[in-house]
């Protein structure tokens, strides 16, 4: 999604613009730009597609300046194209933002009626128009304040002035925004990342909020324009984790990743002496929850649906789950012994930190399951439980997904010990068996030359079917959200047992179908619901657990036998053949694996 970068330094930006810029490729954009200041001018070059084209279409050298401000932008209004893309411009004043105006129509007439001429299609224009007419009655942070408050929406901004050669506005209202500190210069970056390589010391503005940048100075405003102060953060430094080494892609290197991300996490919250999971500073007694909803996008709902499994089996609370783009919106009906746990990767997902937001406000006791921990979703939770797998850069989410699952499952092993729903023996075998689950992950990402193999019907396929029961099925959603994503092949994820009610009519001669059927309690009822898809030509690759010899079934075309472990711990395996099938079904097709097309990694506009 939307990325912006800002400097004020005493010396030349733009090498430094485009350096962040290209850190905040991971987001997924369509087009790029760059305005500096100098010599009482606003200099601006923007490009359709990759920041590459910025650096191949201008000489970027020739961009001078100290102060300067660059994005990349992920088309929400206007096709994306150069014209569309920021930074925005009047004649003083240059703006980039991030979010979706919401009143953009309506202010651009009332702005056309002042005179204001308008070059693009884009809702970000109008604050460039709104902050230029503001000026000519008012002081800069009367300015500010005023247009921020003519605006509906969502937005995080850097602005620069040429009036004003040496300062960056930034503001922020449900997007991200992060002001950092350097030697002679400050920056502005809508997520630390942008700035790791330049600082660790790190301020996020809270909604609302606006910042002066100036290259000696930083000053914060709240939403009225009064000074506020911000405390400063000083972030770990693990730029390691943001280089590919050997591997082709960011999303490989994370597949493979996963043992070591697992066992970090496991590390974090369990107690190997005291055979213990320890959930440090929980803030609520056991007896004050009754419920618990458990509300993500994407691949972190299916975490959500996989953790109900576990936590009804575990727990006996009654248990919800929903999908925040939906929460946001719906009549909710929120209970003093409700529990709501959010989970993201990023900890910015717009939709998600709305439906925070509607729980903190109905004062609803609330815990963050993220990998950012300085995230928004994690700063405004009562509760934060880290998933501690290092930052995850290719879009389709991998690692996080396992660390989703292994914080959830181990909330759940602990909430029902504490619950006496689990006996202590039965508590302290499953965390034995936990322990060893890093090494089966490491022999199931063995299956690789397999998988790649396989991968070649399913790129030749119209479109393909992902089955399965139980603790499966939340697992054949995400592998069919995994290859839709990459590979842009159609695929759907159902519950084996529904099959019949419709979906079966898909079926066709030689359609690629996964099939999951674990041997779990579950296992006999896929098999039968198998048998019925191959009766009608499907081609079925079944992700089964390994097994003594048994012959499964007849007429298999392809079969994969993950580790054996205990129930509760089989979707871990499961999971793994399905990413390295997307991952090699896109590797095949030639498709860019880190930034799928129309997608973003963090998605900070609902
Ligand atoms: O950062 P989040 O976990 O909140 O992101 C949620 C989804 O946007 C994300 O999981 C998305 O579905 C992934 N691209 C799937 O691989």
């Amino acid at each position: 999604m939307c990325g912006i970068i800002g400097i004020s330094s005493n010396k030349p930006v733009s090498a430094n613009i485009i350096n962040s810029l290209k850190k905040l490729e991971y987001r997924g954009y369509d087009s790029a730009g760059i305005a500096t200041l100098s010599d009482g001018e606003i200099n601006e070059v923007k490009s359709e597609g990759r920041v590459d084209n910025l650096e191949n279409n201008f000489d970027l050298k020739n961009l001078r300046g100290n102060i300067g401000i660059g994005h990349v932008r992920w088309a929400t209004h206007g096709v994306p194209n150069s014209l569309n893309a920021h930074p925005h411009s009047s004649s003083n004043v240059s703006v980039v933002h991030n979010g979706i105006i919401e009143n953009s129509t309506i202010l651009k007439n009332h702005l056309i009626n002042k005179g204001h001429n308008f070059k693009s299609q884009t809702d970000t224009e109008v604050i460039v128009h709104l902050i230029t007419e503001h000026l000519k009655t008012s002081k800069l942070e009367e300015a500010i304040t005023k247009t921020l408050n003519q605006l509906h929406g969502s937005f995080a901004l850097g602005i620069v002035f040429k009036d004003m050669p040496d300062l960056i506005v930034g503001a922020r209202r449900g997007s991200p925004l992060a002001v950092g500190y350097g030697p002679n210069e400050n920056y502005l970056g809508s997520d630390s990342y942008a700035l790791k390589s330049m600082t660790n010391k790190i301020t996020y503005l809270d909604d609302g909020e606006f910042c002066i940048v100036k290259k000696d100075q930083v000053i914060f405003f709240n939403e009225n324009g009064k000074k506020v102060n911000k405390k400063i953060l000083e972030l770990s430094s693990d730029e390691a984790s943001y280089d590919k080494g050997d591997f082709k892609h960011f999303m490989a290197k994370e597949i493979e990743e996963q043992p070591t991300t697992i066992k970090t996490g496991i590390k974090e919250y369990i107690d190997s002496v005291n055979k213990e999971i320890n959930i440090f500073n929980f803030p609520w007694k056991i007896k004050d929850i009754n419920s618990i909803t458990l509300i993500g996008c994407g691949t972190a709902y299916h975490s959500c649906l996989m953790a109900k499994y576990w936590f009804e089996e575990l727990t006996n609370l009654d248990i919800n789950i929903d999908i925040a783009s939906e929460f946001r919106y719906r009549k909710n009906r929120f209970k003093k012994d409700s529990l709501y746990v959010f989970v993201s990767q990023s900890g910015e997902t717009a939709d998600t930190y709305a439906a925070l937001d509607i729980c903190n406000k109905n004062s609803m006791k609330t815990c963050a399951v993220v990998n950012v921990i300085e995230s928004s979703i994690a700063r405004d939770s009562n509760f934060v439980l880290p998933i501690h797998c290092g930052p995850e850069i290719g879009v389709a989410s991998t690692k996080a997904f396992l660390g989703q699952i292994l914080v959830l499952y181990m909330l759940a092993l602990k909430i029902g010990s504490l619950r006496n729903e689990i006996e202590k023996n039965k508590y302290q075998e499953k965390i034995k068996e936990l322990k060893a689950l890093p090494g089966l992950i490491e022999k199931t990402l063995l299956y690789d030359n397999d998988i790649q193999a396989i991968s070649n019907t399913f790129n030749e396929a119209k479109g393909s079917m992902f089955l399965g029961r139980g603790y499966s099925y939340p697992i054949a959603l995400e592998g069919a959200l995994k290859l839709k994503e990459l590979s842009y092949i159609h695929a759907e994820g159902y519950p084996a047992g529904e099959m019949k009610h419709g979906p079966l009519a898909l079926i066709e001669e030689g359609m690629p179908v996964v099939v999951l059927a674990p041997r779990d309690k579950y296992y006999k009822k896929t098999i039968s619901n198998m048998q019925e898809v191959i009766a009608r030509g499907a081609k079925v690759l079944l992700i089964t657990s390994k097994s003594k010899g048994e012959v499964i079934s007849e007429n298999i075309w392809e079969t994969i036998e993950v580790e054996n472990t205990n129930d509760d711990l089989l979707p871990f395996l499961l999971t793994i053949p399905l990413q390295k099938l997307a991952y090699y079904s896109a590797l095949k097709k030639g498709y860019d694996i880190d930034k799928p097309r129309n997608l973003a990694k963090s998605v900070t506009v609902e």
